[in-house]
């Protein structure tokens, strides 16, 4: 058993809903084709007032009420976002502002979609370092580094933020195993090239669409399929837990295809998977923790239940952890 357990969970979504129907009036797509390669029918996009710190405050305050916990008692925050507020300070900083809380060391987690879980391990650690109460939160507004004139990529993001509350362990429940890696060697594959100290913005730079995703989408899926299901096959394993012995698998909510092809290398039944990627599409950072707080919500997961969690993201970034509920 590993060191922490999450005590509460949160999530903010923005309210207003896109459907696929709405994309096929500013885009040459259409819902079937999205919907067969994807599994997406909408997702929320934020108002352009909102910003990923706004999303993450909200999920942070109630994850911290879920917890019975206020967030001046946190004694650290981890923000796991590609979409940050600012350069700099992190967003982390930023949703302090927001809450109005200090003193508790902030810091943001660069890891994709894997940021989430990225966080959990930094949590980990943490808490073996001392610390009692720490919330971890993926938030992305990917609606502000889409290319709305790519169909490639534009219909796949969704906004939206989810939080877990971390506190040390108690030898019955939290997370079991995980396991994570990274490979920066494939960093081109799929980035935002313009806006950092390689290429700083520039007319030039924004009339090229330099600050949006730029993916190659079929190479990410094939990596995607072999790492989600590796990391989470040797997770199971280290925490010697079978397929017959998971309850729910929550893995990062990218792709249909990409979920079920890991799900079936995983030996994990179809009935155990859990998705809420239909409608909200891909919220990188966020999807598992808000799938995780749907899941509790909606009486999917109960104490004492095994719980397999597994992504892939930019850098190429991956994580899985195992919990007992
Ligand atoms: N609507 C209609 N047609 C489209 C669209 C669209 N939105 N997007 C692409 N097409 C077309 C292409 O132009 C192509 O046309 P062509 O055959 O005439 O050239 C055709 O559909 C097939 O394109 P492919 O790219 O081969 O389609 P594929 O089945 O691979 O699906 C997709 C593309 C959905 C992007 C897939 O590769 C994917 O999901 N990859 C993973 C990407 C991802 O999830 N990235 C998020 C960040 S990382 C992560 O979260 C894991």
């Amino acid at each position: 058993m590993k060191a922490i357990k999450l005590v509460g969970t949160g999530i903010a979504l923005p309210s207003r809903v896109v459907t696929n129907a709405e994309l096929e009036t500013t885009v040459d797509t259409s819902d079937e084709w999205i919907r067969e390669r994807t599994g997406i029918a909408e997702r929320r996009i934020a108002d352009p007032s909102v910003a990923t710190s706004d999303l993450c405050a909200e999920a942070v305050r109630a994850a911290c009420e879920n917890a019975d916990l206020d967030p001046s008692a946190l004694d650290g925050l981890i923000v796991a976002t590609s979409t940050t507020d600012t350069l700099f300070p992190s967003t982390a900083c930023w949703v302090q502002h927001k809450l109005g809380i200090k003193g508790m060391p902030a810091l943001d987690v660069s890891a994709g979609c894997s940021g989430f879980l990225y966080g959990l391990e930094l949590a980990t650690a943490l808490v073996a370092g001392g610390m009692r109460r720490i919330a971890v939160v993926g938030g992305e507004v990917m609606s502000k580094v889409v290319n709305w004139r790519d169909r490639g990529t534009c219909v796949l993001f969704g906004d939206g933020a989810g939080a877990a509350i971390v506190t040390p362990g108690d030898g019955r429940s939290g997370v079991i195993a995980s396991n994570w890696g990274a490979d920066g060697n494939l960093a081109p594959i799929l980035y935002q090239p313009a806006g950092g100290s390689r290429m700083p913005a520039t007319h030039e730079t924004v009339e090229a669409s330099a600050h949006t995703v730029h993916m190659e989408g079929n190479t990410v899926f094939k990596h995607a399929v072999v790492a989600m299901s590796s990391a989470a096959v040797q997770a199971m394993k280290d925490a010697d837990v079978t397929a017959d012995d998971v309850t729910l698998m929550v893995p990062h909510q990218a792709n249909m295809r990409i979920m079920e092809a890991a799900r079936e290398r995983c030996g994990i039944p179809r009935e155990k998977m859990y998705s809420v990627l239909h409608k909200y599409g891909n919220m990188s950072a966020a999807t598992i923790p808000v799938a995780l707080h749907e899941a509790r919500t909606e009486g999917r997961i109960h104490d004492g239940d095994i719980i397999v969690t597994t992504a892939f993201g930019t850098g190429f970034t991956w994580a899985a952890s195992v919990l007992r509920w």
